[in-house]
This record gives structure tokens, C-alpha cells and sequence, in this order.
């Protein structure tokens, strides 16, 4: 299989993803995307509206700032609870994350103990520093927001929020009347969400600052019941269930409508959200035998929630959550209620008052780049060179624009019908080495179609289209061109 280190060479060599600050030495866990990387995280991003949001009539976007006042976090419950529990070599000072240390040393599954508890294992277990053997400390915990202050007298405590959700629940109200919202009633957000991890690594897959894309879907906890449920309703999704997971065996599949029948997904919303999340994964190169939802088992699941499900992918290095798809029920409305002073109640047709529940589904944008990036990867010797399959719809550009040669006015022809198609398309113009070196620097990033200018276009206006998967090539009109990628966009 494809691995980290090649995900990571292309992402560097390419200008996709690098490391921040990287001539200083960088910090660790922050990345930039460069110029290809970002129109193919822009166009994932628009992609998934296109999938969740437009597709929809009952959601509504919004921006929230990244920097929030310290009480909305005290209302989150992130002040006291946002914590990992850590342990520090007494010797080399090296610090590990005390739960994810035991668990790979020992094998033993420490979700939810306690400090003391797991300060016990480390002793029993006779676990030292891996780095210089020394002893390992008591475990205490840290919080992973990054706290600020807001102002000159840094009397106004700031944290940079650690998920994006926080701004959905504070400005609830005000975008439900503006909306003039009934429900269910669904608030997207993508933005960045900020956590001081204690070991940023896997390449962008633990980082520091990162993106996030959330849904927060409100709805009434009496009637759950929506008519765009029935479209899933017969649609499997593959599910490690609790017990599988306590008798250690296989996932299953199961019908959604079967999984909601038997409480074993709590509601339809969330119901409605797997199975999308499946057949999204699915349209962009990852296979199904890289998919599974994993119910969370108890010990995992905060207090308040109905049901946690994390939407994990098969990397190269294992199983990892890249969706958590969390039924939040009415608990943050609640708090932020208590905490304001401002009642978030809605009135209901029907004269109930009551706070809305909410599913929340939310997407880490960095882990899903790197599954497509990781999936969509092939390795072809018989080319000679490596190409990613990215799905047109998230290309970074749909097609490279490539004068055959230099001269007898082919350049200026393949000029003008790249500044024609960039008005409406992310084209890329190459005209240097090469008609085979253009094709292989631009399969390596992606690009679908190469669209080549030679001496029989200045005859005919026609020009030559290449298919980056079949190689293969067909001539067509300059004037079919816009037509011809405008399919190729729809999925
Ligand atoms: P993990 O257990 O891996 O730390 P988490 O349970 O803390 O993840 P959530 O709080 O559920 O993650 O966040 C929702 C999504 O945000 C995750 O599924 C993941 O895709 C993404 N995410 C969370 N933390 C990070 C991070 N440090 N770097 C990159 N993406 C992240
Ligand atoms: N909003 C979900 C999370 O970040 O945990």
C-alpha cells in the first residue's frame, strides 16, 4: 500500500501541503496549503455543500470567529473537561500522552480511567521512557485549548476555539429568527478549530491547528421523523457495533431503516447522516473495505450524548476516525441557556416550548485530504510515473492547457483558449519541456484533461482532449471544449 512518506513527498514536491514556517524549522502541527493544495481543498469543500448542504432546504451556513470569550467555553464544559492525561519522563523531560502510551505498550484499553488509575498501570506495568528508560511521572491532565487574551490589560481571557461547533450554539437564536427557521433546522460551518495536541504527528493527521466542516442539525426529540429520511432509509452502511466490539467480532451491515428500528442508531437524523457520509466517502475513491462506523462504546461517550458513531477510514498505519458524528442532544443549548441568561427555547407549532436536540456530524478536513490523497494514489510502473485519480469534481485544475510546440503561432492559439475556459474553469497553462513531461507533472497533481494546441487546430479549430486515467486521446471543436468539462463535473 501507498504510504505516509509518498502522501507527504507529493504533498511537499507539489505545493499541496507543507509545513508552516518551514525556514525556520517550522512548528510542529501547523501546515499550509500551497497553490494546489488549495483549490483542491476549496473544491472538496464545495463539494461537500453540493452533498450536505445545498441538497438540503432546511440548512443554513455561517462563519463564526475562531478566537471565543472564555465563558463560552466555562458553558462548553471545554475549561474543565478539554483534556488529555499526560506523564513526563523525570529524567529526559520527554512527555507522552499517558492513555495512547499505555495502550500501544501494554495493549490494554485505558479510554476514561482515571489519573490515578492510569498513574497504577504505568507502575504495575513497570512502563518507562522509551526515550533514556527513566521513570515516568504521576499522570496529570492538560488542557489542549490555546488560551489567549483579548485587549491591552489582559483582563479578558480568550481561548482559540478548539471545534468549530461553539459559534452554532451561541448564535443559535439569532440565526433561527433570521431565518425565520422552523424544525428541523440545520446550521453548517467549516472553519479552523485549534487544539495544543501533546504528540502532533502522522503528518497532517494530529495537527494543531486544523479544519473543520460541521453540521449542526436541530430537530424536535418527539419527531424525528423528515421526508428526506426515506431516500436512505434502505441504504447499508457498515457498523462495528458495540458488541462486536466486546466479542471482538466482525462489523456488520445493516440497513439504516433497520439500525433506527432497533434503537441501535438513536434517531433517524443520525441515521440520515451515516448513510450520506458512506456514499460521500465512496464517490471520492475510497472503498467501501475502508469504511466503517464505529459505535462508541460508553466509557468513550461524553455524559450528555444519545450516541456517539465515528465515521473511521483504513490508513496506511490503521483504523482512524476522520468523522464523529455525535447526537449532542439538548445539552449545549441547555448550558449556553444557563450560562447567558438567554433562553434558546424555540415555541413549536404545536405551543410546546422546547430546546432542540441536535446531531452533529463533523468532518476533519486534513484526514479526509490525506484518505484521498492515500486512495486515489496509484503507483504505475507501465506510465512511469505516479498519478493521483482524483474525481474531477475535486481536481485541483480540470485541465492543462499544452501548445505542442513553441512556435509558428500554436503558443498564442493555445493562449487564447486558456484565458477563454479560466473565466469559467481553474485550467492550468504548461508550456515548458516536453509534451510528455506536461503530461506526467500534470497526472501527478490530478489534473483530468489535457487539452493539447497542435499545427491541425490553426487548420481546423480543433484540438486533442487526453484522459489522465485511459490515457487515451480524442479530438474535438475548441467550441465543444466548455461543454465537454462541464459533464465531466458532474458526478
Ligand atoms: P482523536 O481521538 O483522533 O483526537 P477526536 O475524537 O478528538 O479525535 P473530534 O473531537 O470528534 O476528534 O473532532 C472531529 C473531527 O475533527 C475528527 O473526526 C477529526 O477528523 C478532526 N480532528 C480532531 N482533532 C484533530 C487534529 N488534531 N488534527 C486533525 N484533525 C483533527
Ligand atoms: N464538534 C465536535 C468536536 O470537535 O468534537
Amino acid at each position: 500500500m501507498v504510504k505516509l512518506e509518498d502522501i507527504q513527498r507529493l504533498c511537499l514536491t507539489r505545493g499541496i501541503i507543507y509545513p508552516t514556517a518551514e525556514i525556520y524549522g517550522g512548528l510542529s502541527g501547523t501546515f499550509d496549503y500551497g497553490p494546489v493544495g488549495v483549490l483542491i481543498k476549496r473544491k472538496f469543500i464545495e463539494y461537500w455543500r453540493d452533498f450536505f448542504v445545498k441538497s438540503m432546504d432546511c440548512i443554513v451556513e455561517v462563519d463564526g470567529a475562531t478566537i471565543l470569550p472564555e465563558k463560552v467555553l466555562i458553558a462548553s464544559g471545554h475549561v474543565e473537561s478539554f483534556v488529555d492525561p499526560i506523564t513526563q519522563c523525570e529524567k529526559c523531560k520527554s512527555i507522552y500522552r499517558a492513555d495512547n502510551f499505555i495502550e500501544e505498550r501494554t495493549g490494554k484499553f485505558v479510554e476514561g480511567k482515571s489519573t490515578k488509575e492510569l498513574t497504577e498501570i504505568i507502575v504495575q506495568e513497570k512502563l518507562s521512557c522509551p526515550n533514556c528508560k527513566g521513570k515516568l511521572s504521576e499522570v496529570k491532565m492538560f488542557n489542549l485549548m490555546f488560551k489567549t487574551f483579548a485587549g491591552p490589560t489582559g483582563e479578558q481571557i480568550a481561548y482559540l476555539r478548539p471545534e468549530s461547533a461553539q459559534n452554532i450554539f451561541t448564535s443559535f437564536e439569532r440565526v433561527f429568527r433570521s431565518s425565520r427557521a422552523k424544525l428541523p433546522f440545520g446550521i453548517a460551518q467549516h472553519g479552523h478549530a485549534f487544539r495544543n495536541e501533546i504528540s502532533a504527528r502522522q503528518f497532517v493527521i494530529r495537527s494543531r491547528e486544523f479544519n473543520q466542516i460541521e453540521i449542526e442539525m436541530f430537530f424536535d426529540p418527539e419527531n424525528d421523523d423528515f421526508e428526506e429520511f426515506q431516500s436512505i432509509a434502505n441504504k447499508e452502511i457498515i457498523l462495528v457495533t458495540r458488541e462486536a466490539q466486546l466479542k471482538k467480532t466482525d462489523a456488520v451491515r445493516i440497513k439504516i431503516k433497520d439500525a433506527v428500528n432497533k434503537k441501535i442508531i438513536p434517531n433517524k437524523w443520525m441515521g440520515f447522516f451515516l448513510a450520506k457520509e458512506f456514499e460521500f466517502f465512496k464517490s471520492l475513491g475510497i472503498p467501501e473495505s475502508a469504511l466503517r462506523f464505529r459505535h462508541m462504546l460508553p466509557e468513550e461517550t461524553p455524559h450528555y450524548s444519545g450516541g456517539n458513531f465515528d465515521l473511521e477510514i483504513k490508513f496506511d498505519f490503521g483504523w482512524k476516525e476522520t468523522v464523529g458524528n455525535a447526537y449532542r442532544t439538548d445539552h449545549d443549548l441547555k448550558n449556553h441557556s444557563k450560562f447567558s441568561g438567554e433562553d434558546l427555547a424555540v415555541s413549536l407549532p404545536d405551543g410546546r416550548k422546547i430546546l432542540p436536540h441536535v446531531v452533529e456530524p463533523s468532518f476533519g478536513l486534513e484526514r479526509i485530504l490525506y484518505a484521498i490523497l492515500l486512495y486515489n494514489f496509484v503507483e504505475d510502473k507501465e506510465r512511469g510515473w505516479n498519478w493521483l485519480r482524483l474525481p474531477p469534481k475535486i481536481a485541483p485544475y480540470i485541465a492543462g492547457v499544452y501548445p505542442l510546440v513553441n512556435k509558428d503561432g500554436i503558443n498564442e492559439k493555445a493562449k487564447e483558449i486558456f484565458k477563454t475556459l479560466k473565466k469559467n474553469f481553474d485550467v492550468l497553462f504548461d508550456d515548458a519541456g516536453s509534451i510528455g513531461k506536461r503530461y506526467a507533472r500534470a497526472d501527478e497533481i490530478g489534473i483530468p484533461f489535457g487539452i493539447t494546441i497542435d499545427y491541425q487546430t490553426l487548420e481546423d479549430d480543433t484540438v486533442t482532449i487526453r484522459d489522465r486515467d485511459s490515457t487515451k486521446q480524442e479530438r474535438i471543436k475548441i467550441s465543444e471544449i466548455e461543454s465537454f468539462i462541464k459533464n465531466k463535473l458532474i458526478l
